[in-house]
């Protein structure tokens, strides 16, 4: 996947996006930070009162006597038993406040974690096959699931964080002007001279997340790759050097993370060492003219004052592992699949008549022609048989038929009109499909025959689990429809595996079939009887046949010769053993005549 360079601020505030449905929790959040950022700051005059409470004979005064500095004249006096119901008090309504802003914002951040996933996984669905072919399916699994889970740490303790601590600290900074005077500016010098650190370390740790991520993101598709080839592995002894490869991935994402560790934790000694130097500059100004009371809540004023600034640093962590994270995801967001409906497209509900490849050209790389100039006049009802040897591109012929891919030159057309033309939905309604490939999914017997039309009832299915023969393994089967069948339907052998995906397209009842090497895994006898069952079906259909073996397509209406790309020869089985050529030592090879 090409990698684009996005600027971070443009990621977060995409990311921001995702939460703005949400707005009137997060200002409940914020009201409730507010308060806890006042309470906090209330607490910073527990030592005052303390210490003035047991040094007056059980009588707190709090008075502009004592505090000269300020502008305006007070007077407050109080019995000693207050102190605790005020530290009860204070510490109650933080809990309440913080409960309340935790809560609400964490129900933000998994609600916009779960759109972001669902986003992300409707977009791969509906991105085309050429994507696919660039990118390892691993990766994609490690995006929408580590990516997603690491951009809730984002959204939820970042926009906490980053509400709250700068609202702390502005309810803390009188009261260090109330405990300090005027030297209380020397604590706040800290402030823009940490910042400069902070955002380097920042900008380190996201280039170091990022290449973790795409490590990580390895080690998911070796994973995947490895185990769903298993048998594979074994059969060529490989256990010993996968393991070794993985261990070697896995070390390199053990390399970022200690660097990333690294510079996560240098930041709070960082900041501690300077905001003690802040503290201490301030205390060293503005001794002279303190009382015991005063210094204590001064010092506790520091003390809060600066933990929010921590908190700070470690957003600004977590804010550059995000943006690593959403670079990845939306990389896959702004993904345009290559095939697409245009704004325009209609909704095909003819009964078809013909399919017509029109002067045909397909590259699935720009130099190299795959297919070339193929022109091909379908009637409804006919059949008609591909052959050429491996790599001809016939495959591709039909991938175009259900615009997997669009042809580079030329069209397809149904009665007339060009399949792009068309809505997906109505074009690939029309074609059933048994590809070379048996892709079965986790499910019973029944859904994965069922998949096109998981309404159909059982009869339906019954139905095209004959015609397709698979009707007696079936049966067979512990639990019948109902069984399982595994893990890309692992649970069964190839040829059964085939007939189930020959009975799921036949299922759809589709006025087009393509059939490519639908038979090729099945023995001699079940490949003649499922080739009799067809026969009965392709009636009334128009039918693309693919086969190397020649005796499964020779009954077709029409058999064409596909030879790197170009039609090179076509006809009926007889009058192409007449001409000679390609197709009859294709035949005689087969025959053994
Ligand atoms: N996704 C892809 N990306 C790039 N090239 C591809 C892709 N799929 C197929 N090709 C190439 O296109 C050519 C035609 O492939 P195609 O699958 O159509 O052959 P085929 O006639 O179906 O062969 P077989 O009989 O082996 O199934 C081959 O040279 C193949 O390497
Ligand atoms: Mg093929």
């Amino acid at each position: 996947m090409p990698e684009k360079v996005q600027k971070g601020s443009k990621i977060y505030r995409r990311l921001l996006a995702y939460i703005r449905p949400y707005m009137s929790r997060i200002v409940l959040a914020a009201l409730c930070m507010l308060g806890y950022a006042a309470t906090l700051a209330m607490a910073s005059a527990l030592p005052y009162l303390t210490i003035s409470g047991f040094s007056n004979k059980k009588e707190v005064v709090f008075s502009s006597q004592q505090i000269p500095h300020l502008p305006f004249t007070f007077d407050f006096r109080f019995p000693v038993f207050w102190i605790p119901i005020f530290i009860f008090g204070v510490i109650l309504f933080r809990s309440f406040f913080d409960y309340i802003s935790r809560y609400a914002m964490a129900s933000v951040g998994i609600r916009a974690v779960k759109k972001i996933r669902e986003d992300l996984y409707a977009h791969l669905v509906y991105l085309s096959n050429d994507f696919y072919s660039r990118g390892r399916t691993g990766d994609f699994l490690s995006r929408i699931t580590n990516d997603v889970t690491s951009i809730q740490g984002a959204v939820t303790d970042v926009l906490t964080d980053l509400v709250k601590q700068p609202l702390t600290i502005l309810c803390l900074i009188p009261s260090v002007f109330i405990w300090g005077g005027p030297g209380g500016i020397f604590a706040l010098m800290v402030f823009p001279i940490v910042a400069i650190p902070i955002a380097l370390l920042g900008r380190m740790l996201r280039k170091i997340t990022r290449k973790m991520q795409e490590r990580s993101a390895d080690i998911t598709a070796f994973i995947a790759e490895t185990l769903m080839g298993i048998h594979i592995v074994k059969a060529f002894n490989r256990e010993e050097s996968v393991i070794q490869k993985f261990n070697q991935i896995n070390k390199s994402v053990f390399d970022f993370f200690k660097r990333s560790i690294k510079v996560t934790i240098i930041q709070r000694p960082l900041i501690d060492v300077m905001a003690a130097g802040g503290a201490a500059l301030a205390i060293w100004f503005t001794m002279e003219s303190f009382t015991a009371e005063r210094f204590s809540s001064f010092v506790m004023s520091l003390f809060l004052l600066y933990e929010p600034l921590k908190k700070l640093s470690k957003v600004n962590s977590t804010i550059q592992q995000s943006i690593a994270a959403g670079a990845r995801i939306f990389e896959i967001l702004d993904e345009v699949p290559s095939v697409h409906e245009s704004g325009t497209a209609f909704e095909f509900q003819e009964k078809v008549n013909s399919v017509v490849f029109e002067k045909v050209g397909f590259a699935y790389e720009r130099a190299i022609t795959v297919l070339d100039d193929i022109s091909l006049d379908v009637n409804a009802g006919e059949v008609v048989a591909i052959v050429g040897s491996s790599g001809a591109g016939k495959t591709t012929l039909v991938n175009l038929l259900l615009r997997f891919y669009d042809p580079t030159a030329g069209g397809v057309k149904i009665n007339g009109y060009d399949i792009r033309a068309m809505t997906l939905k109505s074009l690939r309604g029309l074609i059933g499909i048994v590809s070379q490939e048996t892709v079965l999914f986790n499910g019973t017997v029944r859904e994965n025959i069922a998949y096109g039309d998981p309404a159909a009832d059982l009869e339906r299915v019954i139905a095209a689990a004959e015609a397709a023969h698979a009707q007696h393994f079936i049966r067979d089967l512990p639990r019948g429809y109902d069984s399982p069948l595994g893990e890309r339907g692992l649970k069964l052998s190839g040829g059964q595996r085939q007939r189930i995906a020959i009975a799921r397209a036949l299922l759809k009842d589709p006025p087009i079939l393509v059939l490519d090497e639908a038979t090729s895994h099945l023995d001699t006898e079940s490949e003649r009887e499922v080739q009799k069952a067809l026969e009965n079906l392709m009636k009334g259909r128009t039918v693309f046949v693919i086969a190397h073996r020649l005796s499964t397509v020779q009954r077709a209406d029409r058999i064409i010769v596909l030879d790197h790309g170009k039609i090179i020869q076509q006809g009926t089985n007889e009058s192409l053993l007449q001409q000679g050529g390609t197709y009859k030592k294709l035949y005689d090879l087969q025959f053994n005549i």
